[in-house]
This record gives C-alpha cells, structure tokens and sequence, in this order.
C-alpha cells in the first residue's frame, strides 16, 4: 500500500491506540484525518503533527458525521487507509447480585457503538476506497483495520456485551474481507490484550501494576506503539486478508480479568 499520496483515516484517532496509529501513519507520508468525539485532545494532536493531520469531530453512529470526516480525507488525498479504534461504553453481569437482569437498552448500547459503529465506519470507507484506481503494483484500493479484542474470544465476568460486540466484529472480518474482494480492499482486525491507554480510567502506574504481572511475556502490559506497528503492517502486507490477529504477548483471560 503506498501511503505517500494518499489519505487515511483514523476513528478513535485522539485515544490511546488511536493517536499511536495516526502518528505512525503521518510519519510513514499518509495525510490523515482524526476522527473522534473527543475535540480537545484531536485538534491539539492535529495542532502537533501540522499539515499532514486535521481533526473532524466524528461520531461512529453518525453516517453524516462519518461522511464528513471522509470527504475531509479526500479532500486531501485518495483515501486508501482506515483503521478505527473508537471506543466506548463499559457494559456489566448478565445478572446482578440480587438476580436482576442487564438492562437490555445498556447490552443494546454496547453493542452499537463497538459493533454497528465498527460496520458502520467499514461500509463508509470501503465505499469511498472502491472509487480510487487500483494500486498498479499490489491492484489495492484500500485497506481497513479493525479493532476487537481477546474478550471476543474469552470474555470475563461483567464483559458479556463487550465480548460479543467485539465476537462479533471478530466475525465480520472474513465476510467483509470476501465482500470487498472484488474491489480490492482488504480487511484486518487487531485482537488486543492489555494496552496502557486512558480507556482504563486509571493512572498508567495502576494499570501497569494490575495487568502487568499477568502478562506471560514481556510482562508488561502493551504499548499504543505496539498497536500502531501491527496495524501499519497489517496496512503494508498485500497478502494479509479477512483474519483476526490476536496482539496479546500470550495473555488469556480467565473467568476474571481486565475490563478490555
Ligand atoms: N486498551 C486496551 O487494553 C484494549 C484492549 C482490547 C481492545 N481495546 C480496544 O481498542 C480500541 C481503542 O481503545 P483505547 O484503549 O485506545 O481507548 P481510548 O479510550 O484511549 O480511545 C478511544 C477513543 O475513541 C473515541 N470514541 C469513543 N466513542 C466514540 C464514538 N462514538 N465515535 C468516535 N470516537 C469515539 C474516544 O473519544 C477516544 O478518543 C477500543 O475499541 C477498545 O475496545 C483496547
């Protein structure tokens, strides 16, 4: 994928995983758009990275607001990259302590924002990419990365919502990846383990503290940069398509474990 002359776009690009994936991006020469519904933290990394990054307050449920931050990225450039690593609301127990149920609407609202908001950006910018020429290299129009998570394979107590928001994206990889095949698009998803990201609402320090020690190797938890550098190879590889890669350093959750 030749990523100088062209636009991509990055939702959840102001968070943790996000921003690490725009900053890689800019420096490989991809102009690049961050999109996210956090504006403060957006336009001031925008402000840091110059002319090669603007912000578009963007809302992955929103088909106007996600059609915005697209034409912002063809504006600039053919739009070849999207990697969406929005986030989202936590979820809870199927039942509670005194044997009451999830509410339906908060299941319903997990599920939206990571699950349809995921399709929602794909079927967005698959869109845009199918008008671009083909690579005359690799024959690409474009390439989408998606982001689960390990819960979507082994989710723990509290993160039934979670687990099958993110189970769910796990399974429209393939699918999506066979869809867009006869465009040229591919698609990838990043399946974390533990990243230290502001997602955990705690200090870096705490999180660390926490998590660490369960990872097998290295036993730490993950660094944004480690996220960016699976999706830039995800992006630069021609021959990976339609799988789910796990990024975890050999963590798997037990009954209970991280809120990721
Ligand atoms: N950090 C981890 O350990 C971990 C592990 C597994 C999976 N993940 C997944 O990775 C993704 C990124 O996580 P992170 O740790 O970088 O989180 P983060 O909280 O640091 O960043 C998420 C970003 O998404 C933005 N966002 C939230 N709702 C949005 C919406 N409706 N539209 C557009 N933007 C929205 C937020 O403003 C924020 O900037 C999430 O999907 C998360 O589930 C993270």
């Amino acid at each position: 994928m030749q990523l100088v002359g062209s636009s991509a776009l990055v939702v959840g690009g102001a968070g943790g995983l996000g921003a690490a994936t725009v900053r890689r991006l800019v420096a490989a020469g991809a102009m690049v758009v961050i999109a996210d519904l956090a504006e403060d933290a957006g336009s001031a990394l925008a402000a840091e990275l110059g002319d090669h990054a603007v912000f578009v307050k963007t809302d992955v449920l929103s088909e106007d607001s996600l059609g915005e931050a697209i034409l912002a990225a063809t504006d600039m450039a053919p739009l070849r990259v999207s990697v969406d690593t929005h986030g989202g609301p936590g979820g809870g127990r199927t039942l509670d302590r005194e044997g009451n149920p999830l509410a339906f609407d908060t299941f319903m609202q997990v599920v939206q924002i990571f699950l349809h908001g995921t399709f929602n950006v794909l079927r967005l910018t698959a869109s845009a990419m199918s008008r671009n020429d083909p690579d005359p290299e690799t024959g690409e129009r474009g390439v989408i990365v998606n982001t689960a998570s390990i819960a979507g394979y082994e989710g723990t107590i509290g993160q039934v919502a979670y687990g099958a928001a993110k189970g769910g994206i796990i399974g429209m990889t393939l699918p999506a990846a066979r869809d867009l095949s006869v465009v040229g698009i591919r698609v990838g998803t990043i399946a974390p383990g533990v990243f230290a990201t502001p997602a955990y609402g705690q200090s870096l320090d705490a999180i660390e503290a926490e998590w660490g020690p369960m990872v097998p190797f290295p036993k730490r938890m993950g660094q944004p940069n480690e996220y960016a550098r699976m999706a830039m190879a995800i992006i630069e590889n021609p021959y990976f398509n339609g799988e789910t890669i796990r990024l975890d350093a050999g963590i798997r959750f037990q009954t209970k474990g991280s809120r990721s």
